[in-house]
């Protein structure tokens, strides 16, 4: 056996740390000038027998040397993956890298969308979602507003063809989407956008509600008002303003206020939120014992962000012009 020769080849192998060492190393072995390639050659010399015998010992060293080239070949690919892997593990835990340029920020009415989620998230409220476009059972038929219910009127909106299906015009739906599900006790908010006919300075055609949701045994008008009031000074930052319950009509809340806010003594009052308790019809078409009882309220996000910030006009909310989103 060749094994001398096995033994020096296989010395380098265990050396080499790279393909390309590795493959330096397979030249000079068998390369056409390499080592068992002489050999080979020599064998031409020899007499028949000895060179039966001698091919076949080359040949047995050979394959040793191929196989030991292989398996460190494997090795050093193995080793790469590796390394690779350790190199690029990312630590999901680290704080990010805070980008040094100015790369804007929320949108006035998306930081008060936030501000309004985490108040009643603390106070053990659930945030959940219904869909914009909604069906006419869910929009009013649900909420105790059959077709020709003259309440429809004031929540004129965009209708697909065949008049099933609509923009919805509050998110109230969301309400009853919730309550079908029948899981009680239900305490929810219901962030959203919102589409009606409607354009001025305090009216937008898409504008956005937060509605909140409070169903459970022995919920009674003073939470509703302890609730909204608590709210409104943590909103505002500030105990001293003004709040007023004005009694109102919604089809789907019995009793029913407006609540109406100032932020200065003589300034106009800005009706900021509807609510009430949840009427029984209401309650009954979804299938809710009469033991339970609750209020609902919907907030008016852009009316809370025109009063938080001083902003007279609402659409300039809606007009992505930066000299005035820049100051947010
Ligand atoms: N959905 C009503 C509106 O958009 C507001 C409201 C919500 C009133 C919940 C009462 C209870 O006008």
């Amino acid at each position: 056996m060749y094994s001398k020769l096995v033994e020096k080849c296989r010395a380098e192998i265990v050396y080499a740390n790279d393909i390309d060492s590795l493959e330096k190393i397979r030249i000079r072995y068998f390369g056409k000038k390499g080592e068992l390639n002489l050999l080979f050659k020599s064998l031409v010399k020899c007499a028949n027998e000895d060179r039966i015998v001698n091919g076949d010992l080359i040949n047995q060293a050979k394959n040793i040397i191929l196989k030991y080239l292989e398996i460190k070949k494997e090795n050093i690919k193995y080793q790469a993956v590796e390394s690779k892997l350790l190199n690029e593990r990312i630590d999901v835990s680290l704080p990010g890298i805070r980008s040094q340029k100015n790369i804007g920020n929320l949108h006035p009415l998306t930081q008060t969308l936030q501000n309004i989620e985490n108040i009643f998230v603390n106070i053990g409220y659930n945030v959940v979602h219904g869909p914009e476009i909604e069906d006419e059972y869910h929009n009013f038929e649900a909420l105790n507003m059959p077709v020709s219910h003259p309440a429809r009127a004031m929540h004129d909106t965009f209708y697909f063809s065949d008049c099933q299906y609509l923009l919805r015009t509050h998110t109230s739906p969301v309400q009853i989407r919730t309550m079908e599900k029948n899981v009680l006790p239900i305490r929810i908010i219901c962030p959203g956008r919102v589409y009606r006919c409607d354009y001025d300075t305090t009216h937008s055609p898409m504008f956005h509600q937060i509605e909140g949701l409070y169903i459970d045994k022995e919920v009674t008008f003073a939470d509703l008002k302890g609730t909204i009031e608590e709210f409104i000074k943590i909103f505002f930052e500030c105990d001293e303003i003004d709040i007023r319950f004005r009694s109102s009509y919604f089809p789907f809340t019995e009793p029913s206020v407006e609540v109406d806010i100032r932020r200065e003594c003589f300034s106009n009052w800005i009706e900021v939120i509807g609510c009430g308790m949840v009427s029984h019809n209401v309650l009954n078409v979804v299938g809710i014992p009469d033991i339970y009882s609750g209020f609902a309220f919907g907030i008016g996000v852009e009316r809370l962000t025109m009063l938080r910030y001083g902003i007279s006009d609402l659409r300039i909310l809606f007009e992505n012009d930066l000299r005035f989103l820049r100051q947010f």
